[in-house]
Order: structure tokens, then C-alpha cells, then sequence
């Protein structure tokens, strides 16, 4: 073969063509083909105890002193919280689903309490690689609420209270 290369870059060429029609034939057929695992319901609880797990370590590292660390924390829950929307479909409740159908109600209110997770979890990251150690305690401080729970208050069935001990 005189010009391997050649050959090459027509197959990739040809691979990134399919991949494009693929991704293409995806948007048409609406957010099912976006899913990773075609439930719902399953993976936006695998999204919200990511963003858990990157809550309680943002916590952790601002008690350490450790600001510029959340950074990394901060960027991952702004990029989850784009996909939120995408894993709210239409009638995707079921039993093990704590949420609530007023998201489908208040679509709007829904995706704007996701866009305002995204805003702050932003701020957030940049504060943290500006260094700034004021504005990331400032920030998360009211974080919990202002950019979690006010999506949780209206939109989520809250979690029941362990059982009272009997004395
Ligand atoms: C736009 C709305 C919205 C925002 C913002 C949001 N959540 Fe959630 N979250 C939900 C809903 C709705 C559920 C219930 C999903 C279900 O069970 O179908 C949930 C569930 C959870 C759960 C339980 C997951 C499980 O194991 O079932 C955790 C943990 C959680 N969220 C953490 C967070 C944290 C931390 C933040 C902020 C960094 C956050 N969420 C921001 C809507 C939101």
C-alpha cells in the first residue's frame, strides 16, 4: 500500500460520518436515546447521589481549608445539572421514584431550579480557582439550600424519618 495513511484517515473519515448520522437519528427520536441506561428514573438517583458525594467533599475541603480543591467538585455538579432536565421525561415515575409530579406540572419552575444549580455550582468553581477562601465559605454557606433544596422543597417527596427508637 503506497499511501497507508491515506487509507487511514478514509476510514476515520467514514467513522466520524456514521457517528454523526447515529448522533443525528438520536435527536430526532427525542431524550430516550441520550439515556445511559433507558431508565430514568435509576439514573437521575445515580446523578443526584454523585452530586451528594460532591456536595459532602466540597464541605469537607472548605472545613480543611482546602478552597481551591472544590473546584473540581463545583465543576462536575454544573455539568450534572444540565442533564437534569434530560432525565425528567415525561411519565418517568415509578415506585422507587421520590419525585414528585409537579415537576411535570411546573416544567418551567423545574428547569429553571436546574439552571440556578448550574449558575451557582459555576460561581462556585470559579471562586474556588480564583482562591478566593471568602467567597467559596460565602458561597457554600447557603449553597444546601439556595441551590439543592429549593429544587428538593417543591419537587421532591421528602425522605422519610428513621423510626423512633422505642424506650
Ligand atoms: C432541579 C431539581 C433538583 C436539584 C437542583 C437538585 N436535586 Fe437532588 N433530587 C431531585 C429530585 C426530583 C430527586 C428525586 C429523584 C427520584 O427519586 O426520581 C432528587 C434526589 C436526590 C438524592 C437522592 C438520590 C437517591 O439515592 O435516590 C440526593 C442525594 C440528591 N438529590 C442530592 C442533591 C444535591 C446534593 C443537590 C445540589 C448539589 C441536588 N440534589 C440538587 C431534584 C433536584
Amino acid at each position: 500500500m503506497a499511501f497507508p495513511h491515506v487509507k487511514q484517515g478514509v476510514i476515520l473519515l467514514s467513522l466520524a460520518l456514521s457517528l454523526a448520522a447515529l448522533t443525528a437519528a438520536g435527536c430526532a427520536t427525542g431524550t430516550a436515546t441520550v439515556l445511559a441506561s433507558g431508565d430514568p428514573v435509576a439514573d437521575r438517583q445515580r446523578l443526584m447521589k454523585n452530586n451528594g458525594a460532591n456536595w459532602a467533599d466540597i464541605q469537607h475541603k472548605v472545613k480543611a481549608g482546602n478552597v481551591e480543591a472544590v473546584a473540581v467538585n463545583a465543576e462536575a455538579i454544573a455539568l450534572h445539572a444540565q442533564r437534569i432536565p434530560l432525565l425528567f421525561p415525561q411519565g418517568s415515575l415509578n415506585a422507587k421514584s421520590k419525585a414528585k409530579p409537579d415537576i411535570w406540572e411546573r416544567w418551567p419552575e423545574f428547569q429553571a431550579a436546574a439552571k440556578n444549580l448550574e449558575n451557582r455550582a459555576s460561581t462556585l468553581r470559579d471562586q474556588a480557582l480564583a482562591k478566593d477562601a471568602a467567597a467559596v465559605q460565602a458561597t457554600v454557606a447557603t449553597f444546601g439550600r439556595d441551590a439543592c433544596g429549593t429544587c428538593h422543597t417543591p419537587f421532591r417527596v421528602p425522605t422519610q424519618q428513621p423510626a423512633q427508637p422505642r424506650s
